[in-house]
């Protein structure tokens, strides 16, 4: 049960003002994070499922920050026999790190150098959109435009949140005061990270602050539900999908149109 309010607090590594070599440092560090733990590993045979019911083969990964769940995501998806596309977009794309990651996945991924907003794909993007860790930063209006925007321009839609407004997440948010030991093992390695690591600590605070929002943040399946209560041409799905060895579930909410499942029965 959540007994947390919904707080829309600002995280500071989305912010126009935020200095690139910060954000950089944190959306490697959650990249770093999501690697190791794999906290997204419960959300590949849902997406692959996903995939499928939508007939769509490639993924628009929006928000993809450092790339986030997907060096193991993808060989995962294609081990269940669903081996999309995959195009990395961000509003503030980490561009080395995102070029990193193509370089290990191989040529089915591309990267997306302009900015892409995600209330405002264009249209060239096409295919079946995710968000990892991102859906959270939107307010209900702002969310409910990014899902306006996916039903106008994609195939379907897969939104995963590793963050959950409980206290037992926000207990678990605290580990981001050992960012210090983690970042001089970041790639590729930057000595002004040292910098703003050990002589003023603003990666570590910036870190442990937008971690503890982003839980603040989170939507509840009952939140997403409502927020596309009136989108009734597509199909919606909005749970909690349990972890064996952690006391945090991760949220979802899948959508596609319904004319897809149809397309892909008649299959
Ligand atoms: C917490 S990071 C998540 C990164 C990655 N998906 C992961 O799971 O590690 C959130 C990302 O959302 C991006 N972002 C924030 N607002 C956005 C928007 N309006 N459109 C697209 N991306 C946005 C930020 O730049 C950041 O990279």
């Amino acid at each position: 049960m959540t007994l947390i309010p919904r707080l829309q607090l600002i995280e500071v590594h989305d912010q126009p003002w935020c200095p690139r070599g910060v954000r950089d440092a944190v959306t490697d560090l959650l990249q770093a994070v999501l690697t190791l733990v794999h906290h997204y590993g419960v959300a590949a045979p849902v997406l692959s499922s996903a995939l499928r019911r939508s007939g769509a083969t490639t993924v628009v990964d929006l928000g993809s920050g450092g790339g986030g769940p997907w060096l193991r995501l993808l060989p995962e998806l294609a081990a269940t026999g669903v081996a999309p596309d995959l195009v990395l977009t961000d509003k503030y794309p980490n561009a080395d790190a995102l070029n990193r990651l193509r370089a290990s996945l191989g040529n089915r991924v591309r990267v997306e150098a302009a900015p892409i907003d995600a209330a405002a794909v264009p249209t060239r993007l096409g295919g079946f959109r995710t968000l990892f860790t991102t859906f959270h930063h939107f307010s209900p209006p702002a969310a409910a435009a990014v899902l306006r925007d996916a039903q106008r321009g994609a195939e379907g839609i897969a939104v995963f949140e590793v963050t959950h407004r409980s206290l037992a997440a926000l207990a678990l948010m605290l580990g981001f005061v050992l960012t210090p030991l983690a970042v001089p093992f970041l790639r590729p390695f930057r000595w002004d990270r040292l910098l703003w690591t050990f002589v003023v600590p603003v990666v570590p605070l910036v870190a442990l602050w937008d971690a503890i929002v982003s839980c603040l943040r989170t939507y509840t399946p009952d939140e997403l539900r409502a927020l596309v209560r009136d989108a009734d041409d597509w199909d919606w799905e909005a749970r909690e999908l349990p972890r064996r060895w952690w006391p945090v579930p991760v949220t979802c909410l899948i959508g596609y149109p319904k004319s897809a499942k149809e397309r892909t029965m008649g299959r």
